[in-house]
């Protein structure tokens, strides 16, 4: 038994170190005040653009040393908020049947009232529509509806989609070009050189296996991501862009962030899996399991605060005139959550977002 001598010994000590750590608490607690009184939580995805100040220094603390006077300037008029001009259009095609009228309409909303549906496109979604085969990941049949019809009407020069998978998604895309004047072309931006679903195979697999004709016109980059775009297309170059790629909320927000420098002003950013979040909830609720089921494209386009079209689970948001616009609204999207998990992963995306800023100012 210990002695009383010792007993006395160790309570004295474990006072001790309390009276120790009061400073340290005390400090603790008045920075994690200050944080909370300078740094207010926004957790908010309003689509306004109305930024704190404090949000404001912050972000410019982080720029780099060349950009801070710059992006500070661009910032400024932001501390007191300026309307956006927002506005949502919906356009959802269900079926083959109603293509063509979808078409008509989504021809209305982009400004080319008039414009129908080549020869030989609605042939070509039939055999799409009636292929016995559909891999998990890929867009279904409304969402190709919509971005074919999406991609003809605009008819670029080249669409940058990230996230191949099997290579379905670039093909139709492929094809809507093929029927463009022109000689359009696809790159498509994958992550992973083996395909995520099947992994015995290339990313990319379908384009030789089931769209050998349309082969020329895809330029495959794996493995990359959004990073690689400065290699591949020019300043304000690009008209439409595919992000389906990670959902997981900030990865689109990054994405977007990353291609929009190459996306001329008024350009589009199509995003799929805009009702992922809401699929899994209803899921969950009715408890069924949805594999996947990130909010990030979902509140992405939910708070665009900019001009954008639903198709359903794809839609397409439109860049403001000012590119800038963009940062605003990204850091307000930056205070919710984030869905990305695992060791520094909050910190790296945090890091990468705010370098991301650099090409908007
Ligand atoms: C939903 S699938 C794409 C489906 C494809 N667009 C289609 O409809 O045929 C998502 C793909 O994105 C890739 N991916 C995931 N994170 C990525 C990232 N950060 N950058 C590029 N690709 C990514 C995955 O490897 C996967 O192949």
């Amino acid at each position: 038994m210990p002695s009383a001598f010792y007993q006395a010994r160790l309570a004295a000590r474990q006072v001790m170190k309390k009276l120790l750590h009061l400073p340290r608490d005390w400090i603790r607690k008045v920075r994690r005040a200050g944080r909370q009184h300078f740094f207010p939580a926004l957790v908010t995805r309003d689509g306004s653009l109305k930024l704190p100040p404090a949000l404001l220094l912050d972000s410019v603390f982080r720029a780099s040393r060349g950009g801070r006077m710059k992006l500070f300037r661009r910032l400024i008029p932001y501390l007191s908020a300026p309307a956006p001009a927002s506005s949502t259009g919906v356009c959802e095609i269900n079926s083959l049947a109603e293509f063509e009228s979808g078409y008509a309409r989504l021809a209305v909303m982009l400004g080319h009232a008039g414009k129908t549906p080549p020869p030989g496109e609605i042939e070509f979604l039939r055999t799409i529509v009636n292929r016995p085969l559909h891999y998990s990941g890929a867009i279904g049949p409304s969402d190709y509806f919509f971005l074919t019809a999406f991609v003809g009407i605009l008819a670029p020069q080249r669409v940058v989609e990230i996230g191949t998978l099997t290579g379905f998604s670039a093909a139709i895309i492929a094809a809507t070009l093929r029927r463009q004047p022109g000689d359009g072309w696809v790159d498509t931006i994958d992550l992973l050189p083996k395909c995520f679903i099947d992994e015995t195979r290339p990313t990319g697999f379908e384009i030789a296996e089931s769209f050998p004709e349309l082969a020329s016109m895809i330029r495959l980059h794996v493995p990359h991501d959004s990073t690689v775009m400065s290699e591949l297309a020019e300043p304000d170059e690009l008209e439409i862009v595919f992000i389906d790629a990670n959902h997981q909320h900030p990865l689109p927000l990054l994405d977007l962030l990353r291609l929009a420098p190459y996306v001329r002003r008024g350009g589009w950013i199509v995003l799929h899996d805009i009702q992922l979040g809401t699929k899994g909830r209803k899921a969950n609720a009715a408890d069924q399991i949805c594999w996947g089921a990130a909010e990030g494209a979902e509140w992405l386009f939910e708070s665009w605060p900019f001009r954008k079209i639903s198709g359903g689970n794809i839609g397409a948001v439109q860049l403001p005139n000012e590119k800038s616009a963009l940062i605003p609204f990204a850091l307000r999207l930056m205070s919710v959550p984030y869905e990305i998990k695992g060791k520094g992963a909050h910190a790296a995306m945090h890091g990468a977002l705010h370098r991301s800023f650099d090409a908007l100012v």
